[in-house]
């Protein structure tokens, strides 16, 4: 390069670094990214997902985010700019210190196959599972339904899942900076007096590949899981989970994911399992069973069927579970607030309402792969 040529250069690259000290760019870049993410999502992925099957769309959503990762370059710059906007927003829950506090909800990536994808979307943490011990094929399709007057899903998916051993093998190769979590079942074909032993092997398993577990005893589509839910099965399976991960070397987190579809008497029951049988932390809440005050016309979600709906309908309910349960507890322990995020705002209630953390599923589906990290950027940093 000549010297007219440098200095020209030196010139811009010094005046771009002035305004990047001011704070320009920091504030500007992320907004564009995800502005920029957004637009392309909603005027010409989400049209062409729409018009697939939602699992089939899943899948391919899933390739493509994969196939864009692999450009040379996107990758890193997105992990780049993850990390400037991470600075200031790491939160310390259960001895762990998770990046930022939006997390990726249990369910979308099952089986631990996309989380470098994920984390480079903005993800402070992810949740995979439900894992059962023995893959199982999940409920006959269709089992996944838009509400999209309602701006929500519908599903019956059954822990569809390859089981313990492919996702423990995955995990050996999982991203360093990302939080990951387990969030562990039981088989279908498993009886619920020998439940237990379903959510032992899942903790033995995934010990040394996760950094909490999840309990999960609220999902809708496994017959009789939920009552798993009632007092004494319930002090039972967490005090045998919570022993069990105890006999580990370094122990993880373990929280409870809990139904919204709990009355405040079985609300309160929760606080005082959590506390009695040392559980670290409660996820609030799964998919509802209700099908109260939706858009979308009573015959066509009638003829849906069965199954748990997520979405801005579980969004009130949701809030209002974490608010009891912190409120209830006095904060003695930390929650995780799931259920209809999918802005800032939205974010931010769970938070106001005692979350220590939140996660997100269909938002992803309605807002798209820039949500992550336009909730981030939303967030006050060194709150
Ligand atoms: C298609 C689908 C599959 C899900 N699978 C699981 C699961 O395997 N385990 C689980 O604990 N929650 C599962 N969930 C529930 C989500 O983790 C989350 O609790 C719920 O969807 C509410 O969040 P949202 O409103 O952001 O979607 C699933 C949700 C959806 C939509």
């Amino acid at each position: 390069m000549g010297f007219k040529a440098r200095m020209r250069f030196s010139a811009r690259e010094g005046a771009f670094r002035a305004r990047y000290q001011q704070g320009f760019p920091q504030k500007a870049l992320p907004n564009l990214a995800s502005n920029y993410l957004r637009g392309v999502y909603e005027k010409v992925l989400k049209p062409l997902f729409f018009l697939m099957s939602p699992e089939r769309a899943h899948y391919a959503a899933m390739d493509l985010l994969v196939f864009a990762s692999r450009v040379p370059g996107v990758s890193w710059w997105m992990r780049r700019r993850a990390g400037k906007r991470n600075e200031g927003r790491s939160v310390d829950v259960a001895g762990l210190t998770f990046p930022n506090p939006v997390g990726l909800a249990a369910g979308f990536d099952k089986d631990a196959r996309w989380l470098d994808a994920l984390e480079m979307l903005g993800f402070g943490f992810v949740e995979i599972g439900t894992v059962t011990p023995r893959a199982q094929g999940g409920n006959p399709q269709p089992r996944l339904f838009r509400l999209k007057s309602d701006r929500g899903i519908l599903n019956r998916m059954g822990f569809n899942n390859d089981g313990l051993y492919p996702a423990a093998g995955r995990l050996v190769r999982r991203p360093k900076g990302l939080v990951v979590g387990g969030n562990i079942g039981k088989n279908k074909i498993t009886p619920n007096d020998k439940a237990v032993d379903d959510y032992l092997a899942c903790v033995d398993a995934l010990h040394a590949h996760v950094d909490y577990f999840v309990v999960n005893v609220s999902s809708p589509n496994t017959p009789g899981l939920r009552e798993l839910q009632d007092k004494e099965p319930l002090s039972k399976l967490l005090r045998a989970v919570v022993d069990r991960n105890n006999t580990h070397p370094g122990s993880r987190p373990v929280f409870l994911k809990i139904a919204p579809d709990l009355t405040d008497g079985q609300l309160d029951d929760i606080v005082d399992i959590v506390l009695e049988e040392k559980v670290d932390g409660v996820v609030a809440t799964n998919t509802t069973i209700s099908r109260d005050g939706l858009l979308t016309p009573k015959d066509e979600v009638e003829a849906m069927g069965a199954g748990g709906v997520s979405g801005a309908p579980v969004r009130e309910r949701a809030t209002e579970v974490v608010q009891y349960l912190a409120s209830k507890s006095g904060g003695q322990f930390p929650i995780i607030g799931v259920g209809g995020v999918d802005s800032v705002e939205a974010a931010r209630e769970k938070l106001a309402a005692g979350a220590s953390l939140v996660q997100i599923y269909s938002g992803m589906i309605y807002e798209g792969p820039g949500l992550p990290a336009k909730i981030v950027a939303g967030l006050p940093a060194d709150a």
